[in-house]
């Protein structure tokens, strides 16, 4: 299945665009969670702005979904400064950047998404614009060809990507400030929930928020798209009141499970475990089973069952982890792949 059609994706989706915008919030204070990472842009903000300075270049990085645009739409706002929005493939071209750079006002934000995946020679323009405000451009051909230098304004780059070990070391050590960002739990997904339901108008009370939040896999976007859902399945099958009952009964028309797992998350655990015998087992295997690209298993399927404890990560490849058999249903022993074994049944 492609991950764009997955309702749990934690990757954006077309429809989230316009929700996502109406639900974004502007300021450090309306932004639920990721208490030590707002404490510390907080400061370093604060501190910029008492010296008249760009803030220092910040990283941020995690699994989708979890609010990194927003934050640096937060970031430039309480800098005073313009956002400006891009992503690592969509800049095809030195050029393309030195457009952008150009453009920008003192102290604007620049926010590049998946920022790992700019190519080398765009990148190589950053390290002198993010270092010394400056951009290197070489003018003519062969031998008498010079470089000069023009001075941009000085910017804060915000580098947002799912991993942070694919940044080269050059462009990773000029960031400074780097941030992790971590899935909510089902408290602050809870928030965030009754916060969109009020702004789009939905009545829910507090267990209909908190089985929202359980079947969110700590993704504020995955919490809000599922809340759209949910919405439609309680006008039409109640009083459009979302209750834990109601909130139940529409995620699992949506085949979302009591813990968020759907059916491609499902496949991969019973695809360790009865193909495999639990692992370990490569990505590219395992990928070549399941049907899944590896990036989109790596970045946006496993995280959430590792953070589960469903899986583990060995050098020798993935492996289905006791609590993943538990919720499945599947007996432990099956692991031995040995019929024979006589299971002794203590309570006898
Ligand atoms: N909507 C999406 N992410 C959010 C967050 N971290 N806080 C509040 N609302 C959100």
């Amino acid at each position: 299945m492609e991950d764009e059609e997955r309702v749990i994706t934690a990757g954006a989706r077309m429809e989230d665009g316009e929700i996502e915008n109406a639900l974004r919030p502007r300021t450090m204070e309306e932004y639920i969670g990721q208490s030590r990472v707002k404490e510390q842009l907080n400061i370093y903000i604060e501190a910029a702005k008492q010296r008249d300075e760009a803030l220092d270049h910040v990283l941020l990085y995690g699994p989708p979904g979890l609010g990194k645009t927003t934050l640096a739409g937060i970031i430039a706002s309480s800098m005073g400064a313009n956002l400006r929005i891009t992503s690592g493939p969509a800049i095809d071209r030195p050029a393309d950047l030195a457009a952008i750079l150009t453009n920008l006002n003192d102290k604007d934000v620049l926010f590049i998404d998946e920022i790992h995946r700019l190519n080398t020679s765009v990148e190589e323009v950053l390290y002198s614009a993010m270092e010394d405000f400056a951009l290197d451009i070489m003018i003519g051909k062969g031998p008498g060809a010079r470089s000069v230098r023009i001075a941009i304004a000085p910017f804060t780059l915000v580098g947002a990507t799912t991993k942070a070990g694919a940044l080269t070391s050059p462009l990773r050590d000029r960031f400074g400030v780097i941030c992790r960002l971590e899935m909510y739990n089902f408290k602050e997904l809870q928030k965030i929930v009754k916060r969109s339901s009020s702004i789009l108008g939905i009545d829910i009370d507090d267990e209909g928020s908190m089985e929202m939040a359980r079947r969110s896999r700590g993704t504020p976007r995955i919490a809000n798209r599922l809340l759209k859902r949910v919405r439609d399945y309680a006008q039409v099958k109640a009083d459009g009141l979302i209750t834990g009952a109601i909130a139940d009964k529409g995620l699992e028309l949506l085949e979302v499970d009591k813990l968020g797992l759907d059916m491609v998350d499902r496949k991969i655990l019973t695809t360790m475990i009865e193909k495999f015998e639990g692992g370990p087992v490569g990505l590219d295997t395992l990928s070549a089973s399941v049907g899944e690209e590896t990036v989109t298993i790596e970045d946006v399927i496993e995280p959430y069952l590792l953070q589960l404890g469903f899986i583990k990560r060995t050098p020798r490849g993935r492996v289905a982890m006791p609590k993943a058999y538990k919720h499945l249903g599947i007996d432990m022993s099956y692991k031995d792949g040995d019929d024979s074994q006589i299971i002794i049944d203590l309570k006898d």
